[in-house]
């Protein structure tokens, strides 16, 4: 069992760490969750001290209150599609930095979000970092409601065992107004991309935590301090991980 207090420390380096790359003029994408809420944190302190950015989206209801208390400049997808640096946190990292999100129950408009990323950047501790995905988190997708039985019916055939997502005895509702059913798979996911192909071919599944191939690079906190691991083409293609 991990100490919370360390881990929420690791989490805190890696979350203001990685709101050091926010310059003047950006447009920002702010993600969910409690790693993610530091960055936030500290975007509003930097504010304070004169950093000037264009706006941030939040990409989930608790994040906008938070930019909200914080008086950070919000803006929509719609007035810009374009983000220049989006910052989340994430459930599970890859050596790949392929990523399981949705812990929070966030994953669509995260995913919305980082698709809208010139660069994205995921935070994290080191508990985070796994071998390989689905080993030590479900993952989240959010369904239609109305689906539910067969969705679930289409899960359990690839492999899946299914619980539908509740928070305090309800059935837990996205800020979309869906559903969220966490799936574990035996061994974990050894081909995500095969798996995110054959999910969102199923009816009535609207988005899968699986986060692949889109983190630029990792900020990670640990008992060393914070280090970076580069994904895939930075750097002449290849990971390395430098302590910052
Ligand atoms: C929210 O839906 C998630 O994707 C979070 O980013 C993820 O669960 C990480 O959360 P913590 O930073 O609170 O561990």
């Amino acid at each position: 069992m991990q100490d919370t207090t360390l881990q929420d420390n690791w989490k805190r380096l890696a979350g203001e760490a990685a709101a050091r790359l926010i310059e003047d003029d950006m447009v920002l994408g702010l993600g969910s969750g409690s790693t993610a809420s530091y960055v936030v944190r500290t975007l509003g302190l930097r504010i304070q001290e004169g950093l000037r950015i264009v706006g941030a989206v939040p990409t989930s209801n608790a994040t906008e209150q938070l930019a909200r208390e914080l008086s950070i400049p919000l803006t929509t997808l719609d007035a810009h599609p374009e983000l220049d640096l989006v910052i989340d946190g994430a459930d599970e990292i890859d050596p790949r930095l392929c990523l399981i999100k949705g812990g929070g129950g966030a994953l669509l408009r995260e995913k919305i979000v980082a698709s809208a990323a010139r660069r994205f950047v995921v935070v994290g501790d080191v508990t985070k970092q796994v071998p390989l995905l689905g080993t030590h988190f479900p993952l989240p997708i959010e369904i239609v409601p109305f689906a539910l039985p067969l969705v679930r019916k289409r899960l359990e055939a690839l492999g899946a065992s299914v619980q539908v997502r509740h928070k305090e005895d309800q059935v837990f509702v996205t800020d979309n107004g869906n559903m969220i059913l966490d799936c574990s798979f035996q061994g974990g996911i050894r081909e995500p991309g095969e798996l995110q192909t054959q999910l969102k071919r199923i009816v009535g599944v609207v988005e899968t935590g699986l986060f692949l191939n889109m983190a630029e690079r990792a900020i990670i906190g640990g008992p060393e301090g914070v280090k970076e691991v580069m994904g895939y083409g930075m750097n002449g293609g290849g990971f390395h991980a430098a302590q910052m």
